[in-house]
This record gives C-alpha cells, structure tokens and sequence, in this order.
C-alpha cells in the first residue's frame, strides 16, 4: 500500500478546488482498502472513498484518509437471451459505455459520458436521458466494512430511488462498493422517453445513433470538467406537491414538470434560471451562463465562494417559489460529510 501524505486533492476531485487531504492512497486491490481501515495508526481519523470525485465538494482541508478507487476487470456471459457484466467499482463509467457498445452489447448509450467510476453509480442511482442505474443493475458487490467480508445486493435490495440508494441511507458509511452486476436484454430497443430524443426518434435506430445524440446533447449543455470545474447539477430536481404545481403552472405556463410517486418533478435548473442567476458570480464561483443547475469554478474558486453562492442561490429559489432545493453533490468538511444548511448554520 503506496501512503502519499499531505496531498493536494485538486486532480481527485472535479471541481478543480486547492484543497489538502492528510493521508491518500490509490487502491489497486480490496486487500489495499481492508488495509487502509485496519491500519492501527489510522484507528481514529475519518476515511473516505472517492472514485472520479464528481460528486464531491471539499468545504474546508481534509484531515483523514482519502482511498481513491482503482479496482479494475471487466467480464462479459451471455446467458438466455441477456448479457451478464460483472464491472469492477474502480472501472471508469464513460469508458465503460463505450467498451459494451464496441462489443455490440447494448442498452448503456444513454448514460454516456456521465463522469465517474462504474462503483459509484449505484450511490445516487445515475441517471440521464431517460435511464436510470436501477434499469440495468443485476447486483452490487461490496466490502463489508465490519466483518471486511465482500456481499452482495440484488438490484432490489439496492432501494434505488431518484438519485439515492440504500448506499446513501442504510449503508453510507459502512461499505466499499468494489463491483456491480450489470444485465443488458439482447434483444435492444432503443429508450426514448426523453422528450429531445423522441423528438429524433425516426434516426434513433441504432445503439450508435443513440450514443451520438446523447452524447451532442450532453456537450451542447453541461461544461466539461476537463476544461472548467465542476460536479454536474448542484442541486436535485425537487419533488412537489401537485397542488403547488398546478399553482406554479399557472402562474408560469412553460414550467416542466414530471409525474412522479411521490408528486411532481420541477426542473430545478429553471428555477434557479427563472431567479435570473444564470452567470450569477461570488469570487470564482459562478452560476453556469448555460445551465442553471451547475455551479462552475472560472479559475481559483475558494471553497467559501461555491458554499456562499449555493446558499444564495437556494435562498433566492425558497424566496421567489418557496421551494427549498437539496444539493446533489456531496459536501465533506475536516472530518465528515455535511450539509449546506448546517455547514452555513454552523458559520454564523
Ligand atoms: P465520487 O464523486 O468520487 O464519489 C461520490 C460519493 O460516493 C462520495 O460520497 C464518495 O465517498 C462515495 N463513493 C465513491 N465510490 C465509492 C465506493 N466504491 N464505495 C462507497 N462509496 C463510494 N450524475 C447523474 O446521475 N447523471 C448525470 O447525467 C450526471 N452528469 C454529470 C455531469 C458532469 C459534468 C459531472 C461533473 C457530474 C455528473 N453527474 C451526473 C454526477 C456524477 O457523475 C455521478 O454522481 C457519479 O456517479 C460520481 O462518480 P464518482 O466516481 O466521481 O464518485
Ligand atoms: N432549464 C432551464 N434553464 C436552465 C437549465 C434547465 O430552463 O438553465 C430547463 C430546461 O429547458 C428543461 C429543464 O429545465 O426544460 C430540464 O433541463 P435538462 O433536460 O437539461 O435536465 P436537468 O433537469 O437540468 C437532469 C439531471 C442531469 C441529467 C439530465 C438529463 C438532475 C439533478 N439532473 O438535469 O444529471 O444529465 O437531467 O437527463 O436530476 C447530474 O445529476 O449531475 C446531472 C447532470
């Protein structure tokens, strides 16, 4: 096990912020993550994984252990008309897609270029273009961390709901993702439920073309982090009650909504767009001019510049629609993960 001390996490994170970590290590086998929690000098400090860091936001230095996911191996059966892939949680999600749909395995094209490691997508059940992880998820395997046993999870008992999961609620914490199960019908139908690839649908006849589509429509709207820092949506979508929809419908005609089970899906990043944000800036921080759900770092962003504009930000929507937004993107201080509410609570 390769122990870095003092570490920038600047090229572990997608925000592209100067934050240290005490400790790192780049985990190659499970062995290297029940080593680094059995450490004994590393009994009483705080650990956390971190897979492509797209979903994180560092508010303060952390003084911990971070394990950096490389798990790697990929196998592919055929069995009674389905694919079975089994993905190690290290494998680069992005690259992923591409492999299956090189192998003329289908059914992954629309969750292409989502950024991150195949392990994480069962945390917060990615989703995109219609498609969510649960669709195609057989099993989650993973690292007990009490018994350093590796289990495993059927799709069900992942509890996987919109962006959230049992390794959100039940398990954060107490688990190492270290592979996924993934099940693909060999016979493909291409999934076009989402309004801008129905309205393509007499081109969409491939897995290829699919592919292409998402992929155009994803550059055309979300900054890459490659160029400019950041971890995608800020913030969820929210989930209201019908009543305060048809309000806010008719009120506002162009308003999106979708029906869910537990009330209507707004579109955040028209709130926040419909607030007049878009370009709104603190510091370095500044609300994407293309899409309003995504906070961008323009150069040297402190941590202190993306926490005061996701708070007004939130302020501005609970204010001008009163609904209260929840972040998406996961928040650790010194030691723990943490909220915004509580984080600016705690400031004041
Ligand atoms: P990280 O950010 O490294 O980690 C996320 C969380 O999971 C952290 O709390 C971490 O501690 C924990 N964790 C990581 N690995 C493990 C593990 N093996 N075991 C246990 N816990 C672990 N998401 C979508 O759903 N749909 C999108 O369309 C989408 N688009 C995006 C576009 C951009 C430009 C960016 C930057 C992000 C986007 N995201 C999207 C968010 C992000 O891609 C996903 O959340 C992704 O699954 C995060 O993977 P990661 O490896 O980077 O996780
Ligand atoms: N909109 C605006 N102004 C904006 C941004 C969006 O009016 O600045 C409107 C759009 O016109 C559209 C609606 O909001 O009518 C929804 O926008 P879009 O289709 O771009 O999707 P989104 O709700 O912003 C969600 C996911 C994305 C995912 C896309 C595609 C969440 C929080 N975000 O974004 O996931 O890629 O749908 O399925 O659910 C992520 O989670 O990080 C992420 C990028």
């Amino acid at each position: 096990m390769n122990v870095k001390n003092n570490v920038n996490l600047k090229p572990f994170h997608t925000f592209g912020v100067d934050i240290p970590c005490d400790f790192l290590i780049e985990a190659y086998e499970v062995d290297d993550i029940i080593q680094a929690f059995q450490n004994k000098d590393w009994v009483d400090i705080p650990k956390l994984i971190l897979g492509k860091g797209s979903n994180v936001f560092f508010t303060q230095p952390y003084h911990g252990v971070v394990i950096v996911n490389r798990l790697q191996g990929k196998s592919l059966v055929e069995k009674d008309g389905y694919y079975h892939l089994h993905i190690s949680g290290g494998e680069d999600w992005p690259s992923l897609v591409e492999w299956s749909l090189a192998q003329g395995v289908n059914g992954l094209e629309n969750l292409a270029l989502i950024p991150g490691c195949a392990g994480s997508a069962p945390i917060q059940n990615i989703g995109a273009y219609g498609v969510e992880f649960k669709d195609i998820c057989e099993y989650v395997d993973y690292l007990d961390l009490d018994s350093f046993q590796i289990k495993r999870l059927s799709a069900k008992e992942c509890e996987f709901s919109y962006r959230d999961s049992i390794f959100k609620q039940a398990l954060r914490n107490k688990v190492v993702i270290t592979a996924v199960g993934i099940v693909l019908n060999k016979s493909w139908k291409p999934n076009l439920s989402y309004g801008p690839l129905q309205a393509e649908s007499d081109l969409l006849t491939t897995p290829k073309s699919v592919f292409d589509l998402v992929c155009e429509i994803r550059r055309s709207k979300l900054p890459d982090p490659a160029l400019i820092g950041n971890a995608g949506s800020f913030f969820k979508n929210p989930i209201i009650s019908h009543a305060a929809y048809e309000k806010l419908k008719s009120a506002h005609p162009d308003v999106n909504g979708y029906e869910t089970e537990d009330g209507v899906k707004m579109a955040a990043g028209w709130l926040i767009d419909r607030c007049g944000l878009k370009g709104h800036q603190v510091g370095d921080a500044q609300v994407h001019p293309q899409q309003a759900l995504v906070i961008v770092n323009t150069g040297s962003a402190s941590a202190k510049d993306v926490l005061d504009l996701a708070w007004f930000i939130k302020q501005t929507v609970l204010s001008k629609y009163n609904i209260n937004l929840e972040h998406e993107v996961r928040f650790f201080t010194a030691t723990e993960e943490s909220q915004l509410d509580d984080i600016i609570n705690s400031s004041h």
